[in-house]
């Protein structure tokens, strides 16, 4: 036969020519690692659709903060669990000073300091009577302006608890310049802001619902994005960067990694992804029936995520990644 011209296998015939040419390399410090803080529980609890991981108490979330660090994570985000009784309709729980999640930023910026980065969730749905991410209006639809107001008050109660950067995640149109503007004039000039800029209405926060005990009925279509849409990703990650998001994310990962090329493609900040709990979940449940290679699939998929642009990733699975990675 004629030779080929190019023989490209040369370059995969051995782990050690593999590794010296790999053009995407995952490192622990552009891991983080997502963690739910449950109030009024007495030993962390594990979450039946997310196997491996727990919601934790105020105990253990330090323990794993510290996991964290000596992990060489880049960061965590804390998201809170109220007991039921504490949620209302507007989410007073998830502002308020001894509400879990603010206990929570506490406990860990107390334990790690500025060793790992802490980002806190800075959204409502977790503390709302009806799992909404703001307050409905009298129609039943959820109110732009009026959420946001307590995005504000939320995400400078966080700066008060000791966060790195807040997260807004509700998807509330001008939810970015306002907090921006609510934590420099509470003289959280220092705080930054990591945006859920392209953030779609998905079904693969299945499991996520349970882990913070959602009190959903129905779906979050009239705010998060339509699955059906890239170019409406490029127009909501370029909003967040004009009105000062510091990091811009888009969620879910795996399945929207067009986005996330886009975003990354032109993005003057940092850009994160988020491998989101129905994501893991499918992993974990696939490799649990021995259908898939639990380790070989979740590096793959991170792997995948930053070769597509990411510049960090989150994900329930950071701390084993981190394991393998060293
Ligand atoms: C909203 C929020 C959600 C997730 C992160 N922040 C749920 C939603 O938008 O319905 C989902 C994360 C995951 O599925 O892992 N506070």
């Amino acid at each position: 036969m004629i030779p080929p011209v190019r023989r490209p296998r040369r370059l995969r015939g051995t782990p050690a020519v593999r590794r010296l040419v790999a053009e995407t390399r995952v490192r622990p410090a552009q891991l983080v690692l997502p963690v739910f803080v449950a109030d009024g529980i007495a030993e962390p609890r594990p979450i039946g659709s997310l196997p491996g991981v727990v919601q934790h108490t105020l105990d253990s979330v330090r323990a794993e903060a510290s996991r964290a660090v000596a992990a060489g994570l880049g960061g965590i985000v804390l998201f809170g669990v109220p007991e039921p009784d504490d949620k209302d309709a507007t989410g007073s729980a998830g502002y308020a000073e001894s509400g879990i999640l603010n206990r929570a930023i506490a406990a860990v910026r107390a334990e790690v300091g500025d060793d790992l980065v802490i980002v806190a969730d800075t959204c409502l749905d977790e503390f709302t009577d009806h799992g909404h991410c703001g307050v409905l209006a009298a129609d039943g639809t959820v109110a732009n302006d009026a959420t946001v107001e307590l995005y504000v008050q939320q995400a400078v109660s966080q700066a008060v608890a000791g966060t790195h950067f807040v997260s807004p995640s509700g998807m509330m149109d001008g939810q970015v310049a306002a907090i921006r503007a609510g934590l420099d004039l509470a003289g959280f000039t220092d705080v930054g802001i990591l945006a859920y800029a392209a953030k779609y209405a998905s079904a693969f926060y299945g499991p996520f619902r349970e882990a913070v005990g959602s009190s959903l009925v129905g779906d979050r279509r009239a705010y998060q994005q339509d699955p059906a849409n890239r170019r409406e990703g490029r127009l909501e990650a370029s909003l967040d960067e004009l009105e000062g998001a510091d990091i811009l994310m888009v969620k879910p990962a795996g399945h929207y990694l067009d986005v996330l090329a886009d975003v990354a493609a032109w993005s003057r900040v940092p850009v994160a992804a988020y491998q989101v709990s129905g994501e893991y979940a499918m992993i974990a449940a696939a490799a649990e029936r021995g259908w898939i290679d639990r380790d070989a699939a979740l590096l793959e998929s991170t792997t995948a995520i930053v070769r597509a642009g990411a510049d960090i990733v989150l994900t329930y699975a950071a701390l084993e990644l981190a394991g393998w990675l060293r």
